[in-house]
């Protein structure tokens, strides 16, 4: 398989960042063939198509994002994400433990969207189910994907490097890192990181770091940012989001690719059963 990365595998500095910062951030890191060919995929959706021919006969105050959760309707390039060598390299290296595919979403933020504030997304863990706290400190691993990049100012992707070392506690607030109430905690400064992502960059996060996005401005430049997300966690029971895996996915997969996908999805009763 050739892959879709101009890297092939994680540096050691990169896997310090993983560590220390809480992400890998990878800028133009796709192929330009492989950035032109999920741009490409991406429109060739049908409710992409529809989605993008009404939006910009909607004023601003109007506009909503396009959001699906899972993303399933991928193309070749799409789904060779899910097992790239590099991405595996990546996975291998920073989970020591089994890991599987958990789910995808795919999201396009048009001008004038609005801002989504600080937040960790193993919060789904941060509830009372015993199963979801035995689960907590398990890796839950986001790829986030911008085959036409985000300007700082411009919906760019914000984090809070290192907020993944201080325990996830109801007072371990954003605002209270920022403020400096955690440095001792984590053993460094905590501070926002804003990231200024060009076009077929990656950024590679443990998702209990706290990491926010910008506003798009009305004047944006760039008429809607695409974005999209493949998520793997550790083994376990399923997470919130554990999408159910169709059944065509498994033709003609090799057995890495099958193993990513034996799991349970989620079900409502799924952690009561
Ligand atoms: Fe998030």
């Amino acid at each position: 398989m050739n892959s879709l990365f101009r890297r092939q595998a994680p540096s050691a500095a990169d896997l310090d960042s993983f560590h220390n910062d809480g992400y890998i951030f990878y800028p133009d890191v796709l192929t330009d063939a492989a950035r032109e060919a999920l741009s490409a995929e991406i429109h060739q959706q049908q409710d992409v198509q529809c989605y993008l021919e009404t939006l910009e006969d909607r004023p601003a105050t109007e506009r909503t994002s396009y959001f699906v959760r899972p993303w399933n309707n991928r193309g070749p390039v799409g789904h060779q994400l899910i097992d790239d060598p590099f991405v595996t390299a990546l996975l291998k290296a920073t989970i020591q433990n089994d890991y599987h595919f958990c789910h995808s979403a795919l999201n396009l933020a048009p001008r004038g969207i609005g801002p989504i504030s600080y937040h960790q997304d193993h919060h789904h863990w941060k509830h009372h189910n015993p199963v979801n706290l035995a689960e907590r400190d398990g890796y839950y691993i986001q790829i986030l994907y911008y085959p036409n990049g985000s300007a700082r100012g411009d919906r760019n992707l914000k984090v809070i490097p290192g907020s993944h070392l201080v325990a996830p506690t109801e007072a371990a607030t954003p605002e209270r890192m920022l403020a400096g109430d955690y440095d001792q905690e984590a053993g460094r400064t905590l501070e926002e990181v804003r990231l200024d992502v060009p076009p077929g960059s990656m950024v590679y996060i443990n998702a209990r770091i706290f990491h926010g996005v910008e506003a798009k401005p009305v004047d944006s430049p760039q008429l809607y940012r695409i974005f999209n997300i493949d998520i793997f966690k550790e083994a376990g029971p399923p997470h919130r989001y554990t999408q159910e895996i169709p059944a065509e996915w498994l033709d003609d997969a090799d057995a890495y690719r099958r193993q990513l996908f034996e799991r349970d999805h989620y079900t409502d009763d799924c952690w009561t059963a």
